[in-house]
């Protein structure tokens, strides 16, 4: 096996959730702690990739040597990721919030005389499908995650053909499984090829062994 499996190539993240204004002082977002994300992020410059970081906003430190991209909203995590292509591998580990409100405020919405606020809301573009149907650009290895409740392994298989990856990282989320915020996750890797189940592990050895995979995959 070569030492670093990864030299030459430019690695893809996207993490943590994503905030969308509802005025100036509050946002809609996903519980992600970007813990998971920024493991790949590490995992992958230490298998000698360089790696970019498109993050929402999240309470861990970037690897250092990862450029790190902050963002907010989705809107701002595609454009950061168009701007960040070309890539080899993408690991789309970002929790986006599926919609953001119509007309976000330009101030503070106040409780009382208006009565309670009625919002419409609109869909975020979806960043994963945009990239992997990207005809021109497309990296060679597009990877999505599928954090569910239940019906893990069918909600992932569903989301292979409708986002057109080429796999999904799949997993347990409900609030028995402690994998939101924790340290540790088992995942199921969905694609054309089958399913694999993993044991549990914690989000480092899963980052490190999902990373191996990727290069596996990329270069094959
Ligand atoms: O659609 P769903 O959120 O279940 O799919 C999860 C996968 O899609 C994750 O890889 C997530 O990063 C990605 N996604 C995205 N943009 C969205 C919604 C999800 O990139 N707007």
């Amino acid at each position: 096996l070569p030492a670093l499996p990864l030299a030459g190539k430019h690695v893809l993240v996207t993490a943590g959730p994503t905030h969308e204004p509802i005025d100036p002082v509050r946002y809609i977002a996903n519980r992600s702690s970007g813990k998971q994300g920024y493991a790949i992020a590490a995992a992958a410059l230490a298998a000698g990739a360089r790696v970019t970081l498109v993050s929402g906003p999240v309470a861990l430190l970037p690897p250092p040597g990862v450029k790190l991209v902050p963002v907010q909203t989705a809107r701002e995590m595609l454009e950061a990721v168009r701007t960040a292509l070309p890539a080899d591998i993408a690991i789309f580990a970002a929790a986006v919030a599926d919609w953001r409100v119509a007309d976000a405020g330009a101030q503070k919405i106040k409780k009382g005389a208006e009565g309670t606020p009625d919002f419409a809301l609109v869909e975020n573009p979806d960043i994963l499908a945009t990239i992997a149907r990207d005809k021109a650009r497309r990296p060679s290895l597009v990877v999505g995650f599928a954090a569910e409740t239940e019906h893990v392994v069918e909600h992932a298989k569903a989301k292979l053909a409708r986002k057109g990856c080429d796999l999904i990282v799949a997993n347990d989320v409900s609030p028995e499984s402690g994998v939101m915020g924790g340290d540790r996750n088992r995942v199921h890797l969905v694609s054309a090829s089958g399913i694999e189940t993993w044991p549990d592990m914690d989000k480092e050895a899963v980052a490190r062994a999902l990373v191996s995979r990727f290069g596996e995959l990329a270069s094959a």
